[in-house]
């Protein structure tokens, strides 16, 4: 079965075709983020306007022109995301499944980030598992019984852990997306010699807060002093990157330890950090599984596999996109 997935939930305007959940047939994405640069945060008017302006080029590339793939379903994102956003996938999926009487399937942003990590993997993740999902927008702590089954264990309380990354690295002017310039700052700079406050670290629940982490880097470059400041970014940057992987590294594992679990998998824009990566292989005791770089930030083939392993279709003319939904 292909299955064309279309993702628009933040600022990329993402398509793919999958076929039985697992092969790239084709795949085409067209980003925004160089016009958020600026800003230091994505502008969701901007965003979206740029993707009604890319969805059809995108749409293109990926079947060919004139169209040359055969389609046996559409998968959209239809949330959590922005409104705007979402409403530009949502719209040209519903027209493609009216147009093409090809049945139609709502994916949730979350739920298709766990899906990267099925993608061209013989041996994919075991159930029951654990699933983390670190992104901009969402920091989230998932355990799923099998395909279909899942329940949140926790999550954040305030900013995810992509969202305190990039407003800590405008804040020590680093650019934006803030996670890979915080990563790569972290390279040249010592974890050890600011010491972070790791909030809910102990707590005995699954849930994550962040927002106190940026208070605190935003009363240490005060103390530091504008002067200091560059003698000491990536000093910040390193602690900031080991506050934030210990956090997410702390509740999987407490998690992994009292759940029955056979996998854990990672999903989200952060789970593309290296120390992250390096610390889940050596702190978790069951096997972990992370997507390639290129699909731990948001993509369409995920889209189009979690489609297959959910598949439930609902009537084109039934679908509006929600941005609050979380699994
Ligand atoms: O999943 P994603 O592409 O979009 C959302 O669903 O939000 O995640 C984007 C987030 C941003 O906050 C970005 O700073 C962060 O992922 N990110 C990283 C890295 N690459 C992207 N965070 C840490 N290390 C990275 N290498
Ligand atoms: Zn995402």
């Amino acid at each position: 079965m292909k299955i064309l997935g279309v993702e628009t939930s933040c600022d990329e305007t993402a398509v793919a075709i999958v076929e039985n959940g697992t092969k790239v047939i084709s795949s085409s994405l067209a980003s925004s983020l160089p016009l958020h640069a600026k800003s230091g945060g994505i502008i969701p008017e901007i965003a979206a306007r740029e993707q009604t302006k890319t969805i059809i080029p995108v749409v293109t590339e990926v079947l060919g022109e004139p169209p040359s793939k055969q389609i046996d379903a559409i998968a959209v994102t239809f949330g959590p995301g922005l409104h705007g956003s979402l409403i530009v996938g949502v719209e040209v999926a519903k027209t493609l499944s009216y147009v093409w009487k090809k049945p139609l399937i709502p994916v949730s942003h979350l739920i298709s980030h766990i899906y990267a990590t099925w993608i061209e993997n013989t041996t994919p993740p075991k159930f029951p598992l654990i699933a983390l999902i670190v992104s901009g927008g969402h920091t989230e702590l998932v355990y799923m019984q099998g395909h279909g089954n899942y329940k949140s264990l926790g999550g954040t309380r305030d900013d995810a852990a992509g969202e305190s990354l990039d407003k800590i690295a405008r804040l020590l002017r680093l650019g934006y997306p803030g996670g890979p310039a915080i990563e790569k700052a972290a390279i040249q700079g010592d974890s050890q010699k600011f010491n972070l406050p790791r909030p809910l670290l102990n707590s005995p629940d699954y849930d994550f807060s962040f927002s106190g982490l940026k208070t605190a880097v935003t009363s240490l470059v005060s103390n530091i002093g504008e002067e200091n400041l560059s003698d000491n970014i990536n000093n910040i940057a390193a602690s900031v990157q080991a506050a934030v992987v210990e956090v997410l590294i702390t509740k999987a594992k407490k998690a992994s330890a009292s759940l029955p679990a056979e996998s854990i998998v990672f999903g989200g824009g952060v789970a593309a950090n290296k120390l992250l990566r390096e610390e889940a292989g050596k702190s978790l005791s069951i096997p972990v599984f992370f997507p390639p770089i290129n699909l731990s930030v948001d993509n369409g083939v995920m889209v189009a596999a979690a489609a297959y392993f959910n598949y439930k279709i609902v009537p084109w003319s039934k679908l509006e996109p929600d941005p609050s939904i979380l699994l």
